[in-house]
């Protein structure tokens, strides 16, 4: 994807979903913690602009009215300097208690975020390089996160390779997906609609694709769905395409023989490939397999082997579908 367009689609993503954010500079306050955050958020960023108005201001008058060329032929500094002990506890003391408040408000909302309710839907979490899958207790899984309105959502992410970061700027909250871990995350989302959902941790070259959405629906919406989700009874290779989409195929392979990070999908099935190693192979399904699976045995002559593996991710009936899918685009 080039560069330009690349941004205008990143941009577009990242439009706030709807306009009832209460300030013009955030996003809308969809979740039971957001309001809070942001008073927080208001009351440092103000105090911040007060302080630096009051100490550049005193700055400026200071400079003006003590600088020595106004001083009269006569006059000579003071030896000694003067201090005024009201003046300077007042300039101690009040600061002190505005940052303790800051603090015991600041560790109430910080507990209230990470202290997941005990009655919450858990969705699992798997960040990979450039995609996220969201996992349901009935085995649906999703490109993006499907989550009710007025119910805890609880997240547990990790990740396949690098860290990755889960952020939803509309709930104000955002977790790191490590390697060899789990971290967590919990949110109850106020309203219906669509949110965006990004990473926020610097991952590699398509980190930008790690844009997706948090879609939340009405209660009895959610359940309709979620069941839908888990049965899929189209064709294998409607299968594939739709997991072409949704596991992030599509972020490096095209289907229209455009050079992305891998080889493009168009025409692949039968052609004579010719690998780093200087080796030739005709393009058949256990090749195809073996790609899915083990990506770095064939590295295609031209492309960094930067493909991770989809080993105890895909059933055998989803590299199928896949394997079907690319048959289909000739
Ligand atoms: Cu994943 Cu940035």
């Amino acid at each position: 994807m080039n560069l330009l367009s690349n941004l205008v689609s990143v941009a577009e993503k990242s439009l706030p979903a709807s306009p009832t954010s209460p300030h013009p500079y955030l996003p809308t306050q969809s979740s039971t913690v957001a309001a809070e955050t942001d008073w927080l958020f208001e009351f440092m960023t103000w105090m911040s602009i007060l302080s630096c108005a009051a100490i550049f201001g005193a700055m400026v008058y200071f400079v003006l009215k003590y600088r020595a060329k106004a001083r009269a032929a006569n006059e000579t500094a003071s030896a000694t300097v003067e201090h005024n002990t009201t003046l300077e506890l007042t300039w101690s003391i009040a600061p002190l208690f505005i940052v303790m408040a800051l603090f015991v408000w600041g560790f109430k909302g910080f507990v209230v975020l990470r202290t997941t309710p005990a009655e919450s839907l858990q969705v699992n979490v798997t960040a990979q390089k450039w995609k996220w899958l969201f996992t349901y207790a009935n085995g649906c899984e999703s490109d993006k996160l499907h989550v009710p309105k007025d119910t805890n959502v609880r997240t547990v992410m990790s990740s396949v390779d690098v860290i990755h970061s889960l952020y939803v700027p509309a709930f104000r909250v955002k977790m790191d997906a490590v390697p060899g871990r789990f971290s967590e995350l919990w949110f109850n989302a106020k309203e219906s609609g669509k949110f965006p959902l990004f990473c926020t941790e610097y991952c590699g070259d398509s980190h930008s694709d790690m844009i997706t959405e948090v879609v939340v629906h009405e209660t009895a919406e959610f359940d309709t769905w979620l069941e839908k989700c888990v049965t899929f009874t189209g064709a294998p290779h409607e299968l594939g395409a739709k997991l072409y989409e949704e596991r992030g195929c599509s972020t490096c392979h095209s289907v229209d023989g455009s050079i992305k990070v891998g080889p493009s999908f168009k025409g692949l099935f039968g052609k004579n490939e010719s690998f780093a190693d200087g080796s030739t192979l005709k393009v058949d399904e256990n090749y195809l397999r073996e790609s899915i699976l083990q990506p770095q045995a064939k590295i295609v002559k031209g492309f960094a082997p930067a493909m991770p593996t989809y080993q105890g991710q895909l059933s055998d009936k989803q590299i199928e579908g896949l394997i079907a899918y690319i048959q289909t685009l000739k």
